[in-house]
């Protein structure tokens, strides 16, 4: 493979977008440099290396007072894990007292919400609400703005086709086109339209790159993959975050085809700061440099900064190798001077961009942080986010939306009451607010209906002690409302699972209770998909959570009296078991397709399970019906460049007003290689009243038809091409055909 076809490409793929270069005040370059000619080689050092603070801001010991020490010298240029006013205004003070008094950069994984818990990343994503997505991260970047950061570790843009693997929880599910569209809205919520803002703060796009791609979905894995499918399915959505001018990248623990990302000059290099022109900074995973050693990349943690260095892995977090042997390296020549003056200016620039130069104080202000963080609004934020990232699997016989008054409701489950479930993982440690559990909810807005509580097990259900109360409950009750799932800390990293179903004995739970006979509605909290077969076959409803933050218990209670009508849609497959696995909806045909499941000898299929998912991609149903109808393509033949308005009309036909998210789907009929079945191209969020009709267009332009080829050459090709419109990838409502000459 030679490099250049690869350059060639992205720079196609890259060709005229805004480049974020642009977006840089020339004079801002003017600073860096005349700061830079003034800064000895172990200053430059000093910038590079990133200092994780929770000993920093401990109690006394000996780490501590050489952190402090090293802070003092300028041999720090960052810290993560420093929070709060107080503590970062101590932290800065110290780094003042260097010779050149550069102030340092703040960083913390700030994923979703500060101290007001949004639904965890992949349930956001499936509200597939863009002004939604980007009000959740300006929520957390105010409140952490407020508390003296400057810089979050999020968006987490991988693609994940895996829910073995616990990080799926972080990202935007399985599409690439969906992940791109949640990126580009995640940057803009952080960063605002410009860095420097005291409200706002640096987005980090990460873990560069395919991380999502673990092999066997076990985290930190090593990934293997053509790099036609890492063009086309893994790089985009990072591309859309450089578009969007995230601030800094951070490289991933895996290896891509043998080279750890840390090290990786292809990623790092010829891609990102090459072909994408990046003009921000790439910060390494925790640790991720000294990892090239275990790797098996670098001979010994001298070898991996030097490796990590000259591939473009500009800042060193919390792997104290850089401030070690990069000096030495330098001066041995290993590691040229520009390349260390390459990653220091990078760094500069943002502190610069940030005005932290002209008041590296300016956002550790105790006041201000809490005024901020008492701001009422942003908990009512955080419960329209949840609503509508809920995602309503099934709805039999319409037992939903309940009934706020006489009914009796029994309320069950381990994760029925349960605070610090509902907020998910990579939340930040003593600062978060209340949570509403689900409980608390149903009961807060239900005060007419008699709602009886049974835990019947603690969170993980280990045990069936409680499991006779419940069902008592049950008996005496109209309606059961069970909260199962996963509890916060079985998703997220280092979460890897390879049991994907209901932990502990929660099956159990739902059979006892449904053999009551009375109807059951569960209501399933998890950060990934989960395989529930018994469930999916035998409650009468399904109302899919995932870890719904401070007001999630408000948020599903909402949808259960139908306050609020549920709009959300899958953004990632739901196996029927594990043996499925890896399953997405952008599969390609093969030579012998199944066609009817009930043939599928000699084809591409299992013999012990259909190939079809429990649920599909953009799966979600709503408390009314929507009608497609009246396709239209204003022209059926396009030339190389063109583009064609496709449209139809979106009726309600039920009684209650909703919210439609209607989803194109292109393929690609005939190509240099095979193309999938259908790819998301395009979707609409349309909320109608009961028997309104909307007309809904789409636009088919060039980069609707176009793919990387073979030769990695962004492109359409002529032929026939497929345009599907539906409420879901399983279930499309509408078709044509468009021929591109
Ligand atoms: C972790 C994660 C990364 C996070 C970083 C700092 O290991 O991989 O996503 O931002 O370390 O906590």
């Amino acid at each position: 493979m030679t490099l250049k076809p690869m350059v060639v490409s992205v720079a196609l793929l890259c060709a005229l977008p805004a480049l974020a270069r642009d977006q840089i005040d020339k004079s801002v370059d003017v600073k860096v440099d005349a700061l830079l000619a003034k800064m000895t080689l172990q200053e430059k050092i000093g910038q590079l290396h990133q200092l994780s603070g929770r000993e920093a801001t401990g109690p006394e010991s000996a780490k501590r007072a050489s952190q402090l020490a090293e802070i003092e010298t300028g041999n720090v240029g960052s810290m993560l894990n420093v929070k709060g006013a107080q503590d970062t205004r101590a932290m800065q003070a110290l780094a003042l007292k260097s010779r050149l008094k550069i102030p340092l950069l703040f960083g913390l994984d700030v994923i979703h919400g500060y101290k007001t818990v949004f639904p965890v990343p992949l349930g956001e994503a499936a509200s597939w609400d863009l002004e939604a997505i980007e009000r959740s991260a300006q929520v957390a970047a105010r409140e952490a703005s407020a508390a003296g950061l400057h810089w979050t570790f999020a968006p987490m843009v991988d693609i994940g086709r895996d829910p073995r693997w616990g990080r799926v929880m972080e990202g935007a599910g399985e599409d690439t086109y969906l992940g791109a569209q949640i990126a580009r809205a995640r940057v803009k919520g952080f960063q605002g339209a410009r860095l420097g803002s005291t409200d706002r703060i640096m987005a980090t796009a990460k873990h560069f790159a395919a991380y999502g791609a673990a092999i066997a979905g076990r985290d930190y894995n090593a990934v293997d993959m053509s790099l036609q499918q890492l063009y086309e399915v893994y790089l985009p959505p990072f591309k859309a975050a450089a578009d969007a001018g995230v601030a800094t990248f951070m490289n991933s623990f895996n290896s891509l085809n043998g080279v750890p990302a840390t090290g990786s000059a292809l990623l790092q290099r010829d891609i990102l700061k090459g072909a994408w022109k990046y003009p921000g900074f790439v910060v390494s995973d925790w640790a991720s440099i000294k990892e090239m050693v275990p790797h098996g990349y670098a001979a010994d943690e001298a070898d991996a900064a030097v490796k990590a260095l000259n591939a473009g892995s500009d800042m060193d977090m919390e792997g104290e190798v850089y401030i070690a042997h990069l000096a030495q390296a330098v001066k041995a020549g290993k590691v040229p001077q520009k390349n260390v003056d390459d990653a220091v200016r990078r760094i500069l620039r943002k502190k610069f961009e940030m005005g932290l130069f002209d008041d590296p104080y300016r956002f550790s202000d105790p006041k201000r942080e809490q005024v901020v963080l008492a701001d009422p609004q942003h908990r009512a934020a955080a419960r329209d986010v949840a609503r509508k990232s809920l995602v309503l699997l099934k709805n039999e016989r319409n037992v939903l939306p309940l009934a706020k008054s006489g009914r009796r409701i029994a309320v069950i489950g381990p994760l029925a009451d349960s605070k610090r479930d509902l907020e998910g993982g990579w939340v930040v440690s003593d600062v978060r607010g209340d949570v509403v559990t689900l409980l608390q909810g149903i009961r807060g807005q239900a005060p007419g209906a008699q709602v009886s509580y049974a835990a019947a097990c603690a969170p993980g259900c280990a045990n069936a002690d409680g499991f006779a109360a419940a069902v008592d409950a049950a008996a005496k009750a109209d309606v059961i409302v069970l909260a199962v799932g996963e509890t916060w800390d079985m998703s997220g990293e280092a979460k890897s699972r390879t049991d994907i179903g209901l932990p502990g004995r929660q099956t159990e739970l739902f059979q006892r209770l449904k053999a009551t006979g009375k109807p059951v509605v569960a209501v399933l909290f998890a950060g990934r998909p989960m395989i529930f077969n018994e469930i999916a076959d035998q409650a009468d409803a399904i109302l899919y959570a995932w870890f719904p933050g401070s007001e999630g218990g408000n948020a599903v209670a909402d949808v259960l009296f139908g306050d609020y009508n549920p709009s959300g849609k899958l953004p990632a497959t739901f196996p029927r078991n594990l043996g499925q696995i890896p399953i997405t909806y952008a599969q390609t045909m093969t030579g012998r397709p199944v066609v009817d499941e009930k043939n599928i000898v000699y084809r591409s299929a299992y013999i012990d399970s259909p190939n079809t998912p429990r649920y599909a991609f953009g799966h979600g149903k709503s408390y009314t019906e929507f009608g497609y109808s009246g396709l239209r393509l204003d022209k059926a033949t396009l030339r190389q460049g063109e583009s064609a308005t496709l449209s139809f009309e979106l009726e309600n036909k039920g009684k209650v007003a909703g919210t439609e998210i209607a989803q194109l789907y292109v393929r690609d009929m005939v190509a240099s290689i095979v193309r999938p079945v259908k790819e998301l191209k395009g979707f609409a969020k349309v909320q109608l009243q009961p028997g309104e009709r909307r007309r809904v267009t789409f636009t088919i332009d060039p980069d609707t038809l176009s793919f990387f080829n073979g030769q990695l050459k962004w492109g359409a090709e002529p032929g026939a091409f497929k345009l599907m419109v539906g409420s879901a990838s399983d279930d499309i409502r509408l078709d044509t055909t468009l021929q591109l000459q």
